[in-house]
């Protein structure tokens, strides 16, 4: 069997670049008919405004739609548009993107907000080049409003859209690779329609959300690019796209101390700088330590443990590190002035990375059962 996929594989690189081009010049019409009907009804759809389409995108960049949604619409009832998103604090900013992950994103978007207001009266550039000069906008991102707000005939090249064009132009470069971005970028940029090149990249979106699926479980049997398609043709569904191995994430260990004293808990600010730049977390220090050790760290910070209640470990993966963490849940006396000392109330309005969540429910339920 792997010497026949071997074998399909090669053959799809002997598919001529004229070939795969044609191929995708060609989805257009099938799938513009397919979006007419099975188009997702979502709360950023049917606006042309390109602040709504920008948040929208931003948000949807690493995170799925289901998980969009509440956010999204909060953040529209508070921010509903630039000049909101200017002057917004970013304490409650960060508060709004608390869960997101990939925090940079929110920072980029009032920055960029700030630029549009001082350099563009306030108005978003129309074009997916001018777009791209913004903090935190690509050429996905600048393609999606460009074509969605604008009409622009530029595409939003994503991962959804790498795998759906990858699979039916049978295009079996490593997609982790840049210069096979630049390619992608390149074909897409001659298929797309100048005809609703917006709806266009939305169905795109569609059909990789909904059918054309990741993990080789895509639904052939339901997809109108299926008579096209030279993955389907030769079933290369589960070798397309193709996409070289990453290198191993670092694991970084961590104590983590949910530190209770009355009915208040120890926050502290993180760096200014780096990974979740300004979100709070607990105080925490390289390593799995035991409890003598971590008694040890406590004295250290002048705090004195009064009762070790529970301990809790956890794990969450960034894109190059994972943090396996260790928590213990105590109560103390003293110390500890480089802390926030919040009670449940504070607790609710500080930006907590999801990192921590599993403990912040833990601190929580502590708290309010007292
Ligand atoms: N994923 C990324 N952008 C999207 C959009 N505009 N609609 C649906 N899914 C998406």
């Amino acid at each position: 069997m792997p010497q026949v996929r071997v074998c399909r594989a090669f053959w799809t690189e002997r598919v001529r670049e004229t070939e795969k081009q044609e191929i995708l010049n060609a989805i257009a019409v099938p799938l513009l008919a397919w979006y007419d009907v099975h188009k997702r009804t979502l709360p950023w759809r049917g606006t042309k405004d390109p602040y709504q389409v920008w948040v929208s995108e931003i948000m949807l960049q690493q995170t799925r739609v289901a998980a969009v949604l509440p956010y999204y619409e909060r953040w529209m009832r508070e921010l509903p548009d630039v000049e909101a998103l200017a002057a917004v604090e970013n304490e409650r900013l960060m508060k709004l993107w608390e869960g997101l992950g990939y925090y940079s994103r929110v920072r980029n978007m009032q920055k960029a907000a700030k630029m549009l207001l001082t350099e563009y009266n306030g108005k978003f550039p129309q074009t997916s080049k001018e777009l791209c000069r913004l903090p935190g906008i690509g050429s996905y991102t600048a393609g999606a409003i460009a074509s969605i707000a604008f009409g622009e005939a530029v595409p939003a090249v994503d991962g959804n859209v790498l795998r759906v064009a990858a699979r039916t132009a049978g295009i079996a470069d490593d997609i982790m690779d840049p210069n096979t971005r630049k390619l992608f970028q390149k074909m897409m940029e001659k298929a797309v329609p100048k005809e609703r090149p917006g709806e266009y990249n939305q169905a795109l979106m569609d059909l990789g959300a909904v059918v054309c699926v990741p993990n080789g479980a895509p639904d052939c049997g339901q997809c109108p690019l299926a008579g096209l398609c030279v993955a389907n043709r030769l079933e290369l569904q589960n070798t397309l796209p193709v996409r070289a191995k990453k290198a191993k994430r670092r694991v970084e260990e961590l104590t983590l101390y949910l530190l209770v004293r009355g009915d208040q808990i120890a926050m502290r600010k993180r760096p200014e700088e780096g990974l979740l730049a300004g979100l709070w977390e607990f105080p925490h220090v390289p390593g799995t330590l035991d409890e003598t050790a971590a008694a040890q760290v406590l004295r250290g910070w002048g705090v004195t443990p009064l009762e070790w209640q529970k301990k809790i470990t956890g794990k969450h993966i960034f894109t190059h590190v994972e943090w396996h963490m260790t928590g213990y849940l105590l109560t103390v006396r003293g110390g500890g002035e480089d802390f926030l000392w919040a009670g449940a109330e504070t607790l609710q309005t500080l930006a907590v990375p999801s990192a921590f969540g599993k403990f912040l429910e833990h601190a929580l339920r502590r708290m309010n059962s007292r």
